[in-house]
Parts: C-alpha cells; structure tokens; sequence
C-alpha cells in the first residue's frame, strides 16, 4: 500500500517535471531559428529593409552579420509574413562547387517550388498557393538542357532553365559564408547577379551568411552597387532583447524586475541566442521553486547551467586559450585567462567596465583593444613577473599575439594596422566567447 502511493507521488512528479519541460521548450528556442512570426521580436526596420529588396525587380540581397545573430530567423519570418511570396531555400554547405549548389537548387524547385513556408519548414498547415502554375514550368526543368550543359552549369544554362518561370520567385542560400570560401564561387555569382538582374527580373537571390562585411561573400564589383542590396544585421539593443524577453517569460507566466532583467541582458550582449538560454534557465529555476517573478539567485542557477551548457567549441577554445604557462611564476600562472577577462570586459574611451551591472548598450562593432590600452585592467601586476622586473608591458603584447595562434584556440584575431604608428590591435575572433568570459566573471 505504501509503495504504490509513494510510486504514484514519484509518478507525479515525473509528469510535472516532463509538464514543465514542454512548457519551456514552447517558449524558450536557443538552439532553433524562429519559424513563427509570433515568435520573433523587434528587427522592424531589417524586415523592413529586407521587403522592399525583394519587392524591387532585378534587385539581390546580401543578409549578413555575426554568427548566431538571427539571420536565419529573420529570413524565415519575412517568408512566414507572407505566405503569398515564393521561395525555395537551400543550406549551403562545404566543397558544393557552384555547379553543385545549383544542382541543390533545381532538385529544391522541383519539390518546393509553389509549397508555402509552413510545407517547407515542416508545419503541417494548409497552403492555397496555386502550385499549378508551377506545373509546366517544373516539367520544363527536366527536359531545358542536354547531358553535356547538365554536368557544368554555365550562367548561360541557368538562365535557360530559369527563363520561364512564371512567377517572382526568391531562391534563399543560407550559410552562404561556407561555400564562399571557394573564391570561384564569390565570383561566379558576383557574375550572376548582374546577368539575373539584367534578364531575369522575376527572380531574387538572397545570400544569408556570417561575414563582419558583405564583401568577404561576394567578390567586389562596381557594377553590382544599383542591383546588390546589402543588410547588415546587428546586435540587438535592450529594447529588442527586453520585448523578446518579457514576450518568452509571458508564455510560462512569469516577469522580472528591472535590476534582474537589465542584468540577464547584458549579459546576453545583444545576441538572442543568450537571452533565450539564460531566460529559459532561470525560468526553470523560477518554476521549480514556483515563484512568479525571476530572482537573481535564479539567474546565477541560469548563469551556471549556460556556461555547463554553452557550445562546446567555446568551452574548448577557452580552455586552451588560458591553459596554464608551466615558464610563468606560480603567481603569473593564469596569466591568459587574466588577459582575456580584461579583454572581455574592455570598452574604448576609458569607460572599463568593472561589473556587468554598469554595461549598458551591446556594442554593435566587435571591441578592438591594444595590449597599452589592456595594461591598467590586468590584475596580475607586474610584480608577480617580478623575477624579469621590465618585462611585464612586453608580456602582455606576447600574450595577445599568442592567443591569435592555433596552439592557444585562435581566441583573438590581429588587425591589420593602418598606418605604421598606429599600434597593433586586437579583437574577439568568436564574440560568443566575449559573452562567455562575461557570464563566468558574473558568477565569480
Ligand atoms: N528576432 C528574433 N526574435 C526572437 N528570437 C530570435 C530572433 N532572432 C533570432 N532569435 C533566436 O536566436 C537564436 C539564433 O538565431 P538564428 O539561428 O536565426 O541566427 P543565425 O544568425 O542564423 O545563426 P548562424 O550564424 O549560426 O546561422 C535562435 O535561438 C533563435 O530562436
Ligand atoms: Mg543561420
């Protein structure tokens, strides 16, 4: 009798756990683009930008920013906004030739072409698209070319098959960043652009990628400045990362006050990805302890499982970015990771940011820093050097420089100086990582 009803309690709260679980997977996605325009917070004057590029004729687009800023969302919620807008979508990936990526693209015309975007992206939702129009036209696709134009596909035979399409159509090649490391594919469809804008007006290339500048994807070309539309997208502001914030906890019914949530936003240093894990942690510390408003012990129980959590590769790059110098005194011996938190927290003009609570707006530009600008923030001084008195300054060059190299994770990146007085500067090669070293300060 006991046993079964203590089976029975156990039971209970297995299915409450699973209950709440479901709860936030409905309203926390760190690790999924959004799909849903319900979902999607702020991003206006992109979206914006992003229709009237695809309404102009003739006109591609460039989509791009920083890894895990919301491209691929973005791209999703125009197609979502509007079901009457065709599109098919390819997911580029590496060693496609652009042969290959445009054999990816036919096959996806074939099965996709005239299906609304809750077919494609695998809702189950009804689509009154009149995919018969695209009857002929996919009939066509079979039978346009010869075997020889078939196995390398010339501008010239794409336009062939393209030519007639009845319908504005927009072909999206998201993560365009990892075939365009073939340089002959940036300048292929640098090519292609032009000619797609000059003949085929019905269609819109849109390029999604991770890039700092819209060059490093497509091969500069002065004739593509009237017909090449570019977007950058940026970090978040807290306005955009508050709406998208109060808009998840509302779905499991809860709210924070203004110093938790300045705080969880900042940490989360304009990247939505952070504002959906660490929301969705602390809201499990919330709920579990059935509270109605998120504390800060919550968001220190959320801190602790992001960084458990957080993608490996950055645990890893961190790891061996600040791995220990058996040749530095025991006091020196964390040295690099010394230097990384004063990187990670660094601001230009003198405004160091000692604590998160006094960080205020994301930086939209990756920080740049100098090992002179470094120096006064590095709490080992140069007396834990003490045995190579003078050396200090020139180990904080050393340690900077060596944190760009493969043996310490690639964690930091050299800009090329401008002038030969300028001096040598750094940035974040990951800015996840920046956020990563600031949420492990938070906890300390
Ligand atoms: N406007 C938004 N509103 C709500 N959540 C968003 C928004 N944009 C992005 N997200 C969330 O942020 C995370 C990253 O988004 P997404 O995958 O679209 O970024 P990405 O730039 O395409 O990333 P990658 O560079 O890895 O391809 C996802 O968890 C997604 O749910
Ligand atoms: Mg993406």
């Amino acid at each position: 009798m006991e046993s079964s009803s203590h089976h029975s309690e156990e039971d209970l709260k297995q299915s409450a756990d699973r209950a709440l679980k479901e709860r936030l997977h409905k309203a926390f996605s760190p690790a999924m683009p959004i799909n849903d325009v319900d979902a999607f917070y702020g991003r206006y004057e992109e979206l914006e930008r992003l229709s009237e590029a695809i309404d102009e004729p003739g006109m591609h687009i460039m989509l791009y920013g920083e890894r895990g800023i919301g491209k691929t969302s973005l791209a999703n919620v125009i197609f979502a906004r509007d079901p009457s807008l065709h599109f098919i979508k390819i997911t580029c990936t590496e060693r496609e030739g652009f042969t290959n990526l445009w054999r990816h693209i036919l096959t996806q015309l074939k099965s996709n072409i005239g299906k609304s975007f809750f077919s494609q992206s695998g809702h189950t939702k009804k689509t009154n698209l009149p995919a018969a129009a695209f009857e002929n036209f996919k009939a066509h696709i079979d039978t346009a070319l010869t075997d020889s134009e078939r196995k390398s596909l010339s501008t010239e035979t794409i336009i062939k098959i393209l030519h007639p399409l009845p319908k504005k159509l927009v072909i999206v090649l998201d993560e365009f960043d990892v075939a365009a490391k073939q340089e002959t594919v940036s300048q292929l469809f640098a090519g292609l652009i032009k000619t797609f804008s000059d003949r085929l007006p019905q269609i819109t290339l849109l390029f999604v990628g991770i890039a700092n500048n819209s060059t490093e994807l497509i091969a500069e070309h002065p004739s593509l400045e009237r017909c090449f539309s570019q977007i950058m997208l940026k970090r978040m502001n807290m306005e955009e990362m508050s709406d998208l914030l109060t808009g998840c906890l509302l779905k499991v019914k809860l709210t924070t006050d203004g110093e938790v949530k300045t705080l969880l936003l900042t940490l989360a240093a304009g990247f939505p990805y952070y504002v959906h894990m660490l929301g969705k942690y602390a809201a499990e510390s919330a709920l579990t302890h059935r509270y109605t408003v998120i504390t800060k012990a919550n968001l220190k129980a959320s801190v602790e499982k992001a960084i458990r959590n957080t993608f490996a590769s950055i645990v890893t790059a961190y790891k061996k970015a600040t791995q220990p110098n058996i040749n530095f005194p025991p006091r020196a011996k964390w040295f690099y990771s010394e230097v990384l938190e004063a990187a990670a927290q660094f601001k230009p003009q003198n405004d160091f940011i000692h604590t998160p609570e006094h960080l205020t707006e994301p930086s939209n530009e990756e920080i740049c820093f100098s090992a002179k600008e470094l120096l006064p923030f590095i709490s080992i001084k140069a007396a834990a050097f003490d045995d190579q008195a003078g050396q200090y300054p020139k180990k904080v060059s050393l340690a900077l420089s060596q944190l760009t190299r493969s043996s310490r994770g690639t964690v930091l990146r050299k800009i090329p100086r401008l002038t030969s007085h300028t001096p040598v500067q750094y940035q974040f090669e990951n800015p996840l990582l920046r956020a990563f070293i600031l949420l492990k300060l938070y906890l300390k």
